[in-house]
């Protein structure tokens, strides 16, 4: 597929598009480190990475957002029809989010201008991973076929370099989120139907991240963002309000039962990141398989099936293995893609109380109360943990969760 390779060697295909070439040039000298993995090419221009990418496909893409002619995004729009397997990766500045918006779905993942050859490094790292990752095959060529692959919003990055800088702030977090005025609004609506029973209603995002917390209140602003992708007209046979209500309650219990059995605050924070997200890949299967999708609802309605045992029936993979692929696509934490990976299924091995642990307790936990048949909670791996005397605890918590519906009912 990628032209004569030394047999044996699967070597990452990458083509770089810049207008500018002392940029090239610069990516050419800081990447060549790279350059026993990678097969790396340089273009400078769209029409000239169409004549590029047709003489030899590659793995990935990485193209510049502002450009003479055919710009970044409509270069990556092309590449998503004529190269579905590829990879697409966008530089961009944060001035360009207009152009950034227009070019939702064309890339897989953004990347703010400067980037260190580090970050690319990473970003690209993400993709090879994605392309290798569980049941590759199945999922991958089900991606390929698909129309509507939602980006990682481009406040990720924005949100991530002021989690890691050593004094992040609270002031700055709330700014990144008022960015998007209509996103805001719906963060606030949730967290003032999570924090339901306070005096003071939240009605900022700075009183926002003090009430609910930095992470939380990004995590809850950055799902939103990925579930807004969601046409809620195209996911036939699928209520997005009911995998966003499930979301938001899973989320909640397991922040909750990862604080009552004492673990980090940063494990809770990161347990309800990865519940918010645990089953994006229903939504990635609903929108882009509508019809088939349906039999998938049909059969789990009537209890003949799990959703996940139809899924693997319909589709010869669950939206456990697709979730985790989007995730890993976007490079988001492994901890992240791991505990969508195995939400349903908890990997044998070694016990242990982990974040993927904790959103398959609070999922399973989620699905019982609201009277699902089976809810698959991996009662063996509980009992090795000697945690099965808390099951009674953690659906105690769960009764406690307060209702999300009303405030999540415009989120598309
Ligand atoms: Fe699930
Ligand atoms: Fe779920």
């Amino acid at each position: 597929m990628t032209g004569p390779l030394p047999v044996g060697l699967e070597m990452t295909r990458i083509l770089f598009v810049d207008d500018e070439i002392n940029i090239l040039q610069g990516l050419r000298r800081l990447l060549r480190p790279f350059a026993q993995n990678w097969v790396m090419d340089f273009a400078s221009s769209g029409d000239e990475a169409l004549a590029k990418l047709a003489a030899a496909p590659a793995d990935v893409v990485v193209s510049d957002m502002r450009m003479p002619g055919m710009d970044g995004a409509q270069l990556l729009e092309r590449v998503r029809h004529e190269y579905p397997q590829t990879m697409r990766i966008i530089l961009s500045g944060y001035s360009d989010r207009e152009v950034v918006l227009r070019s939702i779905g064309a890339a897989h993942r953004y990347l703010a201008k400067p980037c260190t050859p580090e970050a690319l490094r990473q970003a690209i790292q993400a993709s090879e991973r994605a392309r290798t990752t569980l049941r590759q095959d199945t999922v991958r060529t089900m991606v390929s076929e698909m129309n509507c692959v939602p980006s990682l919003p481009s406040a990720y990055e924005a949100l991530m370099h002021e989690f890691e800088s050593p004094n992040a702030s609270l002031v700055r977090v709330a700014e990144i989120v008022e960015r998007d005025p209509g996103m805001t609004a719906q963060v606030l609506r949730v967290c003032n139907s999570l924090l339901f029973g306070l005096r003071t209603e939240v009605s900022s995002a700075p009183m926002a991240v003090t009430l609910m917390g930095l992470r939380t209140v990004a995590s809850l602003f950055l799902s939103m963002q990925i579930f807004k992708q969601f046409d809620v007209t195209s996911v036939t046979g699928l209520e997005l309000e009911a995998v966003c209500d499930h979301s938001l309650s899973t989320a909640w219990l397991a922040r909750e039962i990862a604080r009552a059995e004492g673990c980090s605050s940063r494990m809770a924070e990161d347990a309800f990141t990865a519940a918010l997200l645990h089953d994006v890949g229903k939504l990635l299967l609903g929108l882009n398989f509508p019809d088939l999708y349906r039999e998938v609802v049909t059969a789990s309605a009537a209890g003949h099936a799990t959703t996940a045992e139809a899924e693997r029936a319909v589709f010869g993979a669950d939206h456990a293995e697709v979730g985790a692929f989007l995730l890993n696509l976007w490079g988001l934490p492994q901890l992240l893609v791991d505990a969508v990976a195995q939400h349903h299924s908890l990997s044998p091995g070694r016990p242990v109380l982990n974040v993927t642990t904790v959103v398959h307790i609070a999922d399973a936990l989620d699905a019982e109360h609201r009277g699902e048949l089976r809810s698959g909670l991996d009662a063996s791996y509980l009992a090795s943990l000697g945690l099965v005397s808390r099951l009674d605890a953690w659906r105690q918590l769960r009764s406690t969760v307060p209702g999300t519906t009303a405030a999540i009912d415009t989120v598309a």
